[in-house]
């Protein structure tokens, strides 16, 4: 398929949570657009949290449109990485709050990807207990999912985004033009997420990417923003219903058990999260194959998908001498684990995801296909 170059008109999706209701905002050029911003709190002081590799691409513009709304725009820049998602990231944004005497109406602004979204959410939720924020996501990945719903965190040596809290946004401003350029490794992770919609909701919408996997790989316009805005509309459905995770939620994390324990278990940063869950949805896959949930056949779809897509199906050997154990321990501390038991986000049929255990010895047998290739 050509790449189509009219920019497509911008577009708004709405996250019903009552009084912590929000819209994301969709389309190109939104970043430095005063109205994506009307309406927001004008405050004394708003802070923009990104880091180095994104600062030097839009804090200005960001800055720039921020000036007249507060009486200060300050930023703040990060080390870039999965790696730093730690304490000590999360302490630098509160040292740069205290030290410029931040007040509880300071606004924070969230400029960057998953790891700069989830890092100020949760400083965000936490500094004096709470101060509203923004989310001006930079990558597809943050665009699709992270930062939509109010899943903030941190990580742990010992677990994926292990310490954190749900904290919602003021509001979503997705500027597709930001996508341009991203390298072509970080659209793939992406591209992990906005699949994961079509298997766990809506197979039309995977009937759709499948026809457009070209164009989202060359970032047209238009196919960017249909798959932004249909996986936006989807996770505000889900997370309409049920915001804490409390049951249907769970369903968003298909592919993460596995992929958790793949980031994990090779240091973070190693392979990319968006990488981790492509693999890990063709294991969840495998595995819901083997409970008789779905035919060879979708399991095959989906692979060939996530391999047109630029992402590794070929799971890691995370240790050479005890391989699924390894697995399995790292995945015993997934927060849907219930007393050590593992829990997976499997496909009940196409379009239908549930989540449930499986025996320990159909999940070696998973795993060991999937690290044979
Ligand atoms: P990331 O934040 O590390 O960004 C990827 C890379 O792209 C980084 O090097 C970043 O600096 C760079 N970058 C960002 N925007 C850019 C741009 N426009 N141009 C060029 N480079 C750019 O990774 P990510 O994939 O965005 O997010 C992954 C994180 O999101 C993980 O920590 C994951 O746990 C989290 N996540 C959270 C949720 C949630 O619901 N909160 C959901 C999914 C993933
Ligand atoms: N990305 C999983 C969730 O938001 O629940």
């Amino acid at each position: 398929m050509q790449p189509n170059t009219t920019t497509p008109d911008a577009q708004s999706v709405a996250i019903d949570l009552g009084d912590r209701s929000y819209r994301i905002e969709i389309g190109a050029g939104l970043l430095g657009e005063p109205g994506s911003y009307a309406g927001l709190p004008s405050t004394a002081t708003a802070l923009i949290v990104t880091n180095t590799t994104v600062a030097p691409l839009y804090a200005q513009a960001l800055q720039r449109v921020l000036s007249p709304l507060y009486g200060r725009v300050l930023c703040l820049e990060l080390p870039d990485g999965e790696s730093y998602k730690t304490w000590d990231s999360l302490n630098l944004i509160f040292d740069a709050l205290l030290s410029n005497g931040c007040d509880r109406k300071t606004v924070l602004y969230a400029l960057g990807g998953g790891v700069v979204g989830d890092m100020t959410g949760f400083a965000a939720a936490s500094y004096m207990r709470g101060v509203p924020f923004v989310q001006v996501p930079t990558t597809l990945l943050a665009q699709v999912d992270s930062s939509v719903g109010g899943k903030t965190a941190i990580n742990h040596p010992l677990g994926k985004n292990m310490i954190g809290a749900f904290y919602q946004p003021l509001r979503v401003v997705c500027d597709l033009d930001t996508l341009k350029s991203l390298p072509p490794r970080e659209l793939s992770a992406g591209l992990a997420e906005v699949i994961k919609y079509g298997p766990i909701a809506d197979m039309a919408f995977l009937d759709w990417i499948e026809e457009h996997m070209d164009a989202l790989r060359a970032c047209d316009p238009q196919a960017m923003a249909h798959a932004v805005k249909r996986s936006c509309e989807i996770k505000a459905h889900v997370v309409g219903l049920d915001e804490r995770e409390s049951g249907l939620r769970a369903v968003l994390n298909f592919g993460h058990t596995f992929g958790h324990a793949i980031e994990a278990g090779m240091g973070y940063g190693q392979w990319l999260h968006g990488e981790a869950v492509g693999c890990g949805m063709v294991m969840a896959a495998r595995l819901s194959q083997a409970l008789g949930l779905v035919d060879a056949a979708f399991v095959a779809r989906l692979k060939a998908l996530v391999e047109r897509a630029g992402l590794p199906t070929l799971a890691p050997v995370l240790d050479a001498q005890r391989n699924s154990a390894r697995y399995l321990d790292l995945m015993r501390v997934d927060k849907k684990a219930e007393a050590g038991a593992i829990k997976f986000v499997l496909i009940d049929g196409p379009g239908r995801a549930v989540v449930r255990a499986a025996p320990d010895a159909m999940v070696v047998r998973v795993i060991e296909e999937s690290c044979a290739g």
